[in-house]
């Protein structure tokens, strides 16, 4: 069999979710997947960029990732979404171009696919179910495999979401724990998109 195709599809303002980004393509490549980590489109105005050091200089550091396009969704087995929690929900530029994908949706070309979530946001009751719950929605609208980490695996008893990999920024940079959950969440994205590719093709 082919090994599965997983697209890592992401936003960030000031790094927390390229790390975690980065950790669930690390996670994904030692599963057997090939990855493509895509970073979406940044839509705000330069003024409200540079007003910020911490963003302005995440732009800069991510020049060289790729932006995520429809091809990449539409190449994917699996698709793990990343996106900071902005007010309870999905940050705008995720949303944006989530909202590019009516035509491959309507060719029925997202579904049946495996779909998982993570997020940051700045407290630990900021939202960050929500945020990873309204990404669900759209997965059901596609009539995607929703692949969750539970409480499969005991790293997800130290992080303690079930949703999907998430970390508090107030408390500094993800750490070990928070980075172990993003690969162990995308390693078992792989094995489950694993399964589905081997019955498929059966
Ligand atoms: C417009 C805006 C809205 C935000 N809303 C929330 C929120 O509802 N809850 C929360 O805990 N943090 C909130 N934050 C903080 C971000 O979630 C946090 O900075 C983010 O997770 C950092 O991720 P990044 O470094 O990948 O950009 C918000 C930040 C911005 C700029």
């Amino acid at each position: 069999m082919e090994p599965v195709q997983v697209a890592i599809v992401y936003y960030s303002a000031t790094g927390t979710v390229h790390t975690l980004a980065r950790a669930a393509a690390d996670g994904a490549e030692k599963a057997g997947a090939h990855v493509r980590l895509r970073k979406v489109a940044e839509l705000a105005p330069p003024d409200a960029i540079n007003a910020r050091p911490a963003w302005a200089q995440h732009v800069r550091d991510t020049a060289d990732v790729t932006e995520a396009s429809l091809a990449d969704l539409a190449w994917a087995d699996a698709v793990l979404f990343g996106t900071p929690t902005r007010f309870g929900n999905v940050a705008g530029q995720l949303k944006a171009f989530i909202d590019t994908t009516g035509g491959l949706w309507y060719q029925g070309k997202l579904a049946d696919k495996v779909y998982s979530a993570f997020t940051a946001s700045n407290t630990a009751h900021g939202g960050q179910e929500s945020t990873i719950l309204a990404l669900a929605n759209v997965f059901y609208h596609w009539g995607g495999i929703i692949v969750p980490p539970g409480y499969t695996d005991p790293v997800q008893f130290q992080t303690g979401n079930p949703y999907g990999t998430s970390h508090v920024t107030a408390d500094g940079p993800p750490g070990n724990v928070v980075l172990e959950a993003a690969r162990y969440q995308a390693r078992r994205v792989v094995d489950i998109a694993a399964a589905l590719k081997a019955g498929r093709t059966a």
